[in-house]
């Protein structure tokens, strides 16, 4: 018995020190020291061992499971260390990694360059105003000086909602607005908005698009000070070196009418295919406004007068960024908006 039990010990110091895990050491203390183990077997049998030789077995058997639940424990503890230690090294954190990039959002190039002519006409002194999508033929036509059946309501086919109420195709009623609630006082404003029309999307039509109306009432206000306006514009926006020129045009609110040009940015003038091999690019129609209309806001054109622009920032955008499909601005491809960030430009 002496002999077996040597061997027990022997073999299960072996497998404490094999044992390569704490749920495989639990395992081995559950095998020798757990209740149907060999050493609670032997401390069992006690009894029918001759009584001289129990007390010197006894001992015997408990040095046995001393050894045994030492080596236990201090395996024990070299496994926990090692197993915290692994875990450290698992979950550390490497600082000097570097970081994953938060996706951050741009702003849409349109309203970069919506923003840009706002920072621009707010620089000179004017107010941002604003007025419904959703307008009334009064204020779309009839108080820009377009009666029912003026042939130049033909050039703005819109969408109706009913026979007096449609989605607006200009920022213009804008100015007839203001007029009216400013009640004769100076204005000098730009309206921004989206606008409306029935046509048919292509590269260069969209059946929704967006404005910047300006207007500018009071005494005194010549043509002279629409040029000179238009031409800093046009300096600021499309370079210093940019000039301006104006040709005669038709719009039944202003009197006269104009569309502003400037040279090509491209080419400087010699011809390119940006230009159209003209120098010119068109970029807002402008005028004096109509005294009629003037007239219909309760204004008296004989007291002030006053000037009105138009542009579209879609045509603007393009021809700054070089963009070929005005659809792009609306189709939200990511490709697409995400060459435009907030610092280069
Ligand atoms: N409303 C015009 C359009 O949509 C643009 C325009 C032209 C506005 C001349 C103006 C202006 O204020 O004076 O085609």
């Amino acid at each position: 018995m002496e002999q077996q039990l040597q061997q027990l010990k022997e073999e299960a110091l072996k497998k404490i020190q094999d044992a390569q895990g704490v749920k495989e050491l639990n395992d081995v203390r559950v095998a020798y020291l757990g209740k149907k183990g060999p050493i609670t077997d032997l401390l069992k049998g006690m009894g029918k061992l001759p009584a001289e030789e129990r007390p010197k077995m006894g001992a015997l058997v408990n040095v046995v499971r001393e050894t045994v639940t030492e080596a236990l424990e201090s395996r024990m503890a070299v496994l926990e260390e090692a197993a915290i230690q692994a875990q450290l090294e698992n979950e550390s954190i490497d600082v000097t990694l570097p970081g994953r990039p938060a996706p951050a959002g741009n702003h849409h190039p349109l309203t970069r360059v919506v923003e840009e002519i706002e920072d621009f006409f707010i620089s000179m002194g004017y107010e941002i105003a604003e007025g419904p999508e959703v307008e009334k033929d009064y204020y779309n036509f009839e108080a820009l000086n377009l009666p029912k059946g003026h042939p130049a309501r033909d050039m703005q086919d819109s969408f109706y909602i009913s026979e007096d109420v449609l989605l607006r195709t200009h920022t213009s009623p804008v100015q007839a607005r203001t007029m009216e609630a400013k009640k004769g006082e100076a204005i000098k404003i730009i309206c921004p908005g989206k606008v409306y029309r029935r046509d048919n999307d292509d590269a260069t039509h969209s059946h929704q698009f967006t404005q910047i109306e300006g207007l500018v009432v009071g005494e005194n206000i010549r043509m002279s000070d629409l040029k000179g306006t238009l031409d800093l514009f046009a300096k600021k926006m499309f370079g210093a070196d940019r000039e301006i020129r104006l040709r005669p045009s038709f719009f039944p609110f202003t009197e006269p009418s104009v569309e502003m040009d400037i040279s090509c940015f491209k080419c400087g003038g010699a011809g390119c295919n940006v230009c159209k091999k003209t120098g010119w690019i068109e970029i807002l129609g402008a005028g004096m406004v109509h005294p009629n209309v003037l007239k219909m806001a309760g204004y008296d054109p004989s007291v002030v007068t006053g000037f009105a622009f138009g542009m579209g920032p879609e045509r603007i955008a393009m021809l700054k960024y070089g963009v070929e499909d005005i659809r792009h601005f609306y189709t939200n491809d990511i490709r697409f908006i995400s060459q435009f960030n907030r610092t280069e430009a």
